[in-house]
């Protein structure tokens, strides 16, 4: 088979790593990839939203299956052009992929289908955000609607900061994304990542882990796309995958085909595990960045036929997905400044060495500097991730790794893991 593997942060390169390792595929394009992916792929320079061209470079190298990664793309419409184009393809149209592209569309979703999440008001003006905090207590939690890479979401402990956060989405900081707001109630609990496949009939579960969204250690300051993962997670209880199953994932695919656009593709569903059980706290129409990294790490069943029975509608013919016994991590590494403003262009030195049993480094923001150097995107770069007999293990091997590495402008969190090690 052809593969065309569309993006290019940490998740597609662990998506690259696993599918190269399929006895089925025969070559691997990836567009725009990153030097990681460079070197187990073809790379092509194209961006994930030039919808013509993506479709242009899957008909040239006779691509069996597109696997769209990034939401941007899900979101230009790359899947519908595919489609058209007869191609099959492993992510959804843009209207299901609605299903993260607006909150404001979600939570109609969630009250049109009875999906659990919590109580909201949806504001297209500044003045009505204000006016809607009232009907809620502190801390208040402050939303644009739109794609905002995991950086859209205000939790304020007043007013006067709900307020501020309120201005500051209505100011254009998150461009259209912000020109409407959502406001919700807090929800208290432990939040997970659970994944699951459909191809517009039939779903199937494809893992968990946990995500570390703040950028500090214990969880202090803004949220990120995310600073770490661990998989399996033990918030993820027999009882709560079985929920979230049937009260989240498997209505979230029967209610948007009933909406008129079956779900070809991965779900991602954040939730809140609360003391009534799992809410919503966002679905994603796409894998996780970095979930999918300790997900690929603990993959033991080929990923290739999952995602060509997504595209084709037969993953019903498929069984589940077998997974190690082992734990994995994730440390994500960043340019220092990251959520914020960072300065691209450091060099990221040591990476051509042996990092140890277990261990496997994914390349998210970086590019090709010269004489074969490495540099560091303005955001998150680099993912060291580990498996080992369990998390402690993983997370010593994980973090020896990251001590090899030279990079004094980088920085990343030291305490993935903290809360299942606590337990
Ligand atoms: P989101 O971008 O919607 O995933 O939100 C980013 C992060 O904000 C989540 O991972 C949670 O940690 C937190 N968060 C979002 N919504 C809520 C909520 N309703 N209650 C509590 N925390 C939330
Ligand atoms: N790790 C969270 C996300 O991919 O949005």
């Amino acid at each position: 088979m052809n593969i065309l593997l569309v993006g290019s942060g940490g998740r597609e390169h662990a998506l690259a790593w696993k599918i190269k390792q399929s006895p089925l595929v025969k070559r691997l394009v990836c567009a725009p990839g990153n030097p990681g992916m460079a070197g187990i792929a073809e790379i092509r320079d194209l961006k994930p939203t030039e919808v013509a061209r993506q479709v242009m470079l899957a008909q040239e190298i006779a691509a069996d299956l597109v696997v769209i990664g990034p939401e941007v793309a899900v979101e230009a419409g790359l899947a519908d052009a595919l489609e058209a184009a007869g191609i099959p393809c492993f992510g959804p149209t843009a209207a299901a992929g609605m299903l993260e592209s607006s909150k404001a569309f979600t939570k109609a979703f969630c009250d049109r289908h009875h999906l659990p999440t919590s109580q909201y008001r949806i504001c297209d003006t500044a003045e009505e955000a204000k006016a809607a905090l009232s009907h809620f207590e502190p801390p208040y939690v402050v939303k644009a609607d739109g794609l905002a890479a995991g950086k859209g979401v205000a939790i304020a402990p007043d007013r006067t900061a709900a307020e501020a956060a309120i201005d500051d989405a209505f100011s254009g900081h998150f461009g259209a994304a912000g020109a409407r707001v959502v406001i919700e109630e807090y929800l208290e609990g432990e939040i997970g990542s659970l994944f699951a496949l459909c191809d517009g009939k039939h779903s199937k579960l494809f893992g968990w882990a946990q995500d570390h969204k703040r950028v500090f250690d214990g969880d202090r300051g803004p949220n990120t796309g995310g600073m770490g993962t661990y998989s399996p997670a033990p918030v993820f209880t027999y009882d709560l995958i079985e929920q979230t199953r049937t009260l989240l994932a498997e209505p979230a695919f029967k209610g948007i085909a009933a909406d008129g656009a079956p779900y070809r593709g991965v779900l991602f569903v954040e939730l809140m595990a609360t003391r009534h059980g799992p809410k919503l706290i966002e679905f994603n129409a796409r894998f996780g960045d970095p979930e999918t990294q300790v997900l690929m790490l603990r993959l033991e069943s080929d990923l290739v036929p999952y995602l060509m029975a997504c595209a084709t509608g037969r993953l019903n013919e498929l069984p589940d997905p077998v997974w190690r016994d082992e734990a994995a991590i994730c440390v994500v590494l960043a340019t220092e400044g990251y959520p914020g403003p960072a300065k691209a262009g450091s060099v990221i030195g040591g990476l051509d060495q042996d990092f140890g049993e277990g261990v496997v480094v994914f390349h998210a923001g970086t590019s090709a500097g010269p004489d074969g150097t490495v540099l560091a995107g303005a955001g998150r770069a680099l993912n060291v991730c580990a498996l080992g007999r369990d998390l402690a293990e993983a997370r010593e091997r994980a973090y020896g790794a990251v001590a090899l590495i030279d990079w004094p402008e980088g920085f990343h969190r030291t305490d993935i893991g903290w809360r299942a090690l606590g337990r």
